[in-house]
């Protein structure tokens, strides 16, 4: 039995599904149309509408400035491509930090305004109140635990978390309050990858790894990194599926000539 070709649409039930039957997710960030289409045509799992849409397609050095209206924004666009996939949108920045009502409201906005599957939040025992609400209201939530970019001004830059008995102690409890309070899947961003392991064979819940290493339940990278499109940014968990930065630079030097010589357009490319 194939579970993979049997879902037809990535749901929380189809991620406990792939996890009980030892079957890794792929999750990758969306932020537009035709990516999304692309990335659900050729089989993702989970399409990740990121607040990372702040670095990568806003140009912002943090995840910050994102707002809801521009999350819902990128959401629509991106669910125009996708069939199978499940979308999963992060609750950016102040969305869910001020009070569980508030957090509720703005989940409960994700999901009536865009076709998401689930929303995404930052932070474990300090927002599991806020996820208990909003799961028990029947809105799917993903947690996100480890290195959580929204907090890098705490933090004080984007090194590895977890390094330390008490702070691997710390990021498996988040991972667990996560669960507790009903999260569908936790994502573990930048720890090592034997607290991945213990927190995937303790938790019921999958979990998502970026750069935490290969024992999770499924791995996401953010799409612009693994295509090659923002080689200025290559931490060691990237790998590159392409380099289309060189591909793009390529071509447009290559229409740039054709046009300045007169060769493009030829006849059979006119009326
Ligand atoms: O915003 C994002 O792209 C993310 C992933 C890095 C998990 O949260």
């Amino acid at each position: 039995m194939s579970t993979e070709k049997e879902i037809k649409r990535v749901t929380t039930k189809a991620l406990s599904l792939l996890k009980k039957n030892g079957i890794k997710i792929s999750a990758l960030t969306a932020y537009d149309f035709i990516t999304a289409k692309q990335l659900d045509q050729a089989g993702i799992d989970v399409l990740l509408v990121g607040d990372s849409l702040s670095n990568v397609f806003q140009g912002n050095e943090t995840t910050l400035p994102v707002t809801m209206d521009e999350m819902i924004y990128h959401t629509r666009a991106v669910a125009k491509g996708v069939s199978r996939a499940m979308i999963v949108v992060d609750m950016p920045f102040m969305s869910y930090q001020l009070n569980i009502d508030e957090a509720f409201k703005n989940a409960g906005r994700i999901m009536k305004e865009t076709s998401a599957g689930a929303v995404k939040l930052e932070g474990g025992k300090r927002v599991a109140e806020t996820v208990k609400k909003i799961t028990e209201y029947g809105i799917p939530v993903m947690g996100h635990v480890g290195l959580m970019p929204q907090s890098i001004h705490h933090y004080g830059g984007y090194s590895e978390r977890g390094k330390t008995i008490e702070e691997a102690d710390e990021i498996m409890n988040d991972a667990k309050a996560m669960e507790d309070a009903g999260a569908c899947a936790v994502v573990l961003e930048k720890i090592p990858a034997d607290l991945a392991r213990k927190i995937t064979e303790t938790l019921k819940i999958p979990t998502i790894g970026i750069g935490a290493g290969v024992h999770c339940d499924g791995q996401i990278l953010v799409t612009p990194d693994m295509l090659g499109l923002n080689t200025d940014f290559h931490p060691r968990f990237v790998r590159y599926y392409a380099k289309l930065e060189e591909q793009i630079n390529t071509a447009v030097k290559a229409y740039i000539n054709d046009v300045k010589n007169s060769t493009f357009p030829s006849e059979k490319e006119s009326y």
